[in-house]
């Protein structure tokens, strides 16, 4: 018998495939409202697993239609839309693919972090509109090497910039909820003051209610007009309005973001800023960390099917 499995939302091609083998799916994503609900109340009470990813929707009231669900895995690094709550009331295992992406949104944070830093989109100008040409030299601007910078966010992510960071000469320290004994860089439990001490913040937080406007006016002011802030999580955890008044008085230097407010329509004050880069939330938008994203929902199954612990549970 194959065990059921509800397919919230699908993992790549290759993986649905090695699903469908192992398992009977019922696909919740194809179907519209009407044949979602039909769909939950027909065959609810048998799913076992639940596949998705961070932005679907898995509240109170879908759990209590899956009254025998194990195991939710997750096939993005965010899992914002689910109620972890109360998956762990009823010790339902949650599980992520932050170990498959670590690296690609790591590159991303010092990508971001080098293009403020550095002037890349206005360089990038400066040659193709001609201006080099017309008036010379692109301004000088700050070197990265022997600057400060602030990990905000100590889980997977957080812990592959370290090297990075470390590569190109910055000092760290970091902010999370609690210390991390195996990370033998500096704590600061108190956000504002890392902010105050740092060149560079890059935030890499879970999104959700618990970290939404974490970044707020405060902080951006405490890391300053030559500060950067990079924000590889999730749009909402930076209070948006207080980034574009700050980036636009001087208060902050320059932003790098992978994530906005109303993606994939952002601010259009917030584009238009000279002293932003943009990248279009696709930290881990690789062929090859998206198929390993994917893998993970496969993995996890299979290792919770067989009674083996998960190989990535969001503890
Ligand atoms: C993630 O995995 O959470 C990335 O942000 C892609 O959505």
């Amino acid at each position: 018998m194959k065990p059921d499995v509800l397919v919230l939302h699908p993992a790549l091609p290759p993986q649905m495939a090695m699903l469908e083998q192992a398992y009977t799916l019922h696909r919740h994503d194809l179907a519209d409202a009407a044949g979602q609900a039909a769909m939950l109340g027909q065959v609810g009470s048998l799913c076992l697993a639940a596949i998705l990813t961070g932005s679907t929707v898995l509240d109170r009231q879908m759990l209590a239609q899956l009254p025998a669900l194990q195991v939710v895995a997750c096939g993005s690094a965010g899992y914002e839309s689910v109620d972890t709550a109360a998956l762990r009331e009823r010790g339902i295992t949650l599980t992520n693919a932050s170990a498959a992406l670590a690296d690609d949104v790591a590159d991303t944070a010092l990508l971001l972090m080098l293009a403020a830093r550095r002037g890349l989109i206005g360089g990038h100008a400066h040659v193709a509109s001609g201006e080099w040409g017309r008036t010379g030299a692109f301004p000088l601007q700050s070197a990265v090497r022997g600057k400060r910078l602030g990990i905000v966010g100590m889980g997977t992510i957080g812990q592959a910039i370290i090297p990075r960071a470390q590569a190109v000469g910055l000092e760290i320290a970091y902010f999370s909820r609690t210390a991390r004994p195996e990370v033998k860089l500096p704590f600061q439990r108190d956000l504002q003051a890392l902010a105050h001490w740092a060149d560079i913040l890059i935030v890499i937080v879970a999104g959700g209610a618990g970290t939404r406007n974490l970044i707020d006016d405060p902080i951006l002011r405490a890391l300053g007009p030559q500060g950067t802030l990079v924000n590889i999580s999730r749009g909402s955890v930076v209070q948006e309005p207080a980034l574009i008044a700050a980036l636009q008085d001087g208060g902050l230097g320059s932003a790098g973001l992978d994530v906005f407010w109303n993606e994939p329509d952002p601010d259009p004050v917030l584009v238009a800023l000279p002293n932003v880069t943009l990248y279009p939330h696709h930290a881990s938008g690789t062929v090859e960390t998206r198929a390993a994203m994917a893998q993970t929902v496969v993995d996890n199954l299979a290792a919770h099917f067989a009674g083996r612990p998960v190989p990535n549970p969001v503890t």
